[in-house]
């Protein structure tokens, strides 16, 4: 009997709906391009996770499957699926975090920035949706060249005038978590009891892994540096070549993403000492975004760390570093304000 069935439909989704008003202590989440290879495991972690009470899930193909598969999970988080441009602002309305993994991946022998023209308009597209919908939203972008997209967004929100800059940030977790994997294993430690703070940005030599401050602390070899730098800066495209064709790192991204997502709601909660990179709008260095440690809070990032100090080898890669940064924060910054 569909009536019937529809019925059920519609009691289950008023108790949803009620059991999300209800009080429960965790915060709304929605994810952009939910459906992809990133998006999926995003979805499915976050839908584990305690501090979640809402999470919605927007994208413009197959969100429906995505949801209905989500939503049988037997954790506290409520599930809702959007499915296109018409839904993106139900999707939005009344979110506090707003995690965006929408956009095309690499194929072997593409850089990041080879990304720019597809992904730079969908970023546009749906950090103005946040400018209408949920302004005061932590924003956690993740879609590729983050170098660029980042300085998109800050251009989206800043015409809107709702731009908040303690509450953008690019996504360089992964960069950290494949650096505390790849030092663990020169060093014959567990992972889990290394912390190496990765700064600069996300892309090639923007990715500058500071070994020497690294926990516990520990000395390298200068070919040890090398080694664990250069791993460190192409481990995107390691997976990227090992996929052949078939897209870029998505499980470790969705793993990255969530410890990362995770520390902005703990920060959001009012929990102390919640320390991650990121890259940010910052005055660290001359340029106008950079990746650094940041401390989050309740108004997302409350605080920007200095680099500390560097050896010679990080300090010429701070160089190289800001030279790439500086043209790609630029490329950002002018698409956005044509
Ligand atoms: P994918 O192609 O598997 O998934 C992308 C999803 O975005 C698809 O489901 C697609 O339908 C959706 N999408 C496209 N246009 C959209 C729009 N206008 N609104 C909402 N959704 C839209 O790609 P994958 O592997 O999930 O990668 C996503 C992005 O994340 C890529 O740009 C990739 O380069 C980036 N990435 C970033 C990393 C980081 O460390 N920040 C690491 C790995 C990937």
């Amino acid at each position: 009997n569909p009536h019937k069935l529809q019925m059920e439909a519609k009691t289950v989704l008023e108790r949803s709906n009620c059991r999300a008003k209800g009080g429960s202590p965790g915060f709304n989440v929605a994810i952009l391009g939910a459906s992809g290879g990133i998006g999926q495991p995003l979805s499915m972690l976050m839908k584990m996770n305690p501090l979640v009470s809402v999470l919605h899930l927007y994208d413009v193909a197959n969100t429906p499957g995505v949801t209905s598969d989500i939503s049988h999970m037997d954790t506290g988080a409520v599930v809702r699926g959007f499915l296109g441009p018409q839904q993106l602002e139900n999707a939005l309305t009344g979110m506090d975090l707003v995690i965006m993994p929408a956009g095309v991946p690499r194929k072997p022998g593409m850089t990041r920035d080879d990304l720019f023209n597809i992904n730079a308009g969908i970023v546009k597209t749906l950090c103005e949706g946040i400018a209408k919908c949920c302004p005061k939203a932590i924003v956690n972008i993740i879609s590729n060249p983050v170098n660029s997209t980042v300085p998109i967004a800050a251009e989206v929100f800043k015409k809107a005038g709702t731009y908040d800059p303690k509450r953008l940030l690019g996504v360089t977790m992964l960069d950290v978590v494949r650096a505390n994997t790849f030092v663990a294993e020169v060093l014959g430690l567990d992972p889990r009891e290394v912390d190496v703070p990765v700064v600069g940005g996300h892309a090639g030599v923007t990715i500058l892994p500071l070994l020497s401050q690294i926990k516990p602390p520990c000395s390298f070899t200068s070919e040890e540096a090398a080694y664990l730098t250069s791993r460190i800066q192409n481990g995107g495209t390691e997976v990227v070549e090992a996929k052949a064709g078939a897209g870029s790192a998505t499980l470790s991204m969705a793993y990255a993403a969530v410890k990362f997502a995770d520390a902005c709601l703990r920060g959001l909660r009012g929990d102390a000492d919640v320390i991650k990179c990121a890259f940010v709008p910052s005055v660290v260095t001359e340029l106008p975004f950079f990746a650094s440690k940041v401390r989050l809070g309740r108004n997302g990032i409350e605080e920007v760390y200095t680099l500390g100090p560097m050896n010679e080898f990080e300090r010429a890669g701070l160089e190289m570093a800001k030279k790439e940064l500086a043209g790609s924060i630029e490329k950002g910054v002018s698409f956005a304000s044509k």
